[in-house]
């Protein structure tokens, strides 16, 4: 088996990457039946306090992931080595800091980009673009945290066509549950599989299966 290798990356902080690189690996396992692995390299470690938070809620055994941590270039090597036995392995990156992104982003078949819909959160996704064009990486934006009827939001996304990078189609809104259930170690949509993140997150895995197979 050789799986693909999803990197989460944007250089703004709190844009919604650890969440992001959670709520899709749950629902990747979940959606293609396929083994899931989650690789944290950001120093500040909270994909693993999250990791840790699943094996209290749910149990060592029953987390559904492997969880493995990487730091610099150890990161391309442990995301290879995951991906020779699981179907999908998602890579959280830390924010700002190009020189513990830069591996995770070399290794990867896609980079996922959340991005909050600003226009100064745009800037600061031009730059982790390019990283991922330097290696012929495709990057793939996910509108994140999309308040309800907002222009901002609208014209985010165009700027973001007349940029020529591209985006999901599937937007996840500004909701609660995918900060609360991130708490207990969990997933919007384990938390609440009838909420409105429940049916964002399933989309958004759904669109991103039949993009990158
Ligand atoms: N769609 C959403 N709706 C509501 N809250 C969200 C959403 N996405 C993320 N958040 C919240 O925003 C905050 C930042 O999210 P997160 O930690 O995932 O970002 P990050 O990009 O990993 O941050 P960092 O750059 O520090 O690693 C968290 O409190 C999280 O719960
Ligand atoms: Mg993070």
């Amino acid at each position: 088996m050789s799986g693909r290798i999803l990197t989460v990356a944007q250089q703004k902080g709190g844009s919604g990457k650890t969440t992001l690189a959670a709520h899709i690996a749950v629902a990747l396992a979940r959606q293609s039946g396929e083994p899931v692995a989650i690789l944290d390299v950001d120093p500040q470690g909270s994909l693993g306090t999250w990791f840790e938070a699943r094996e209290g809620s749910l149990g060592e055994d029953n987390t559904g992931l492997e969880f493995r941590t990487a730091s610099g270039w150890g990161a391309r090597r442990e995301a290879r080595s995951l991906a020779k036995s699981h179907g999908y392995v998602l890579v959280d990156t830390p924010p700002k800091s190009d020189s513990d992104a830069k591996p995770a982003i070399d290794v990867a078949d896609f980079v996922i980009v959340p991005i909050q819909p600003t226009p100064v959160d745009l800037w600061a996704t031009s730059q982790t673009i390019q990283l991922a064009d330097r290696e012929d990486t495709p990057a793939l934006l996910v509108l994140n945290r999309v308040p309800p009827r907002a222009t901002l939001t609208g014209e985010t996304a165009e700027a973001i066509a007349a940029s020529g990078f591209e985006a999901l189609a599937t937007r996840l809104g500004n909701r609660t549950v995918f900060a609360s259930s991130m708490g207990r170690g969990l997933t919007a949509t384990e938390e609440s599989s009838s909420s409105k993140a429940a049916t964002e997150v399933t989309a958004l895995v759904e669109e991103l299966i039949e993009r990158i197979g």
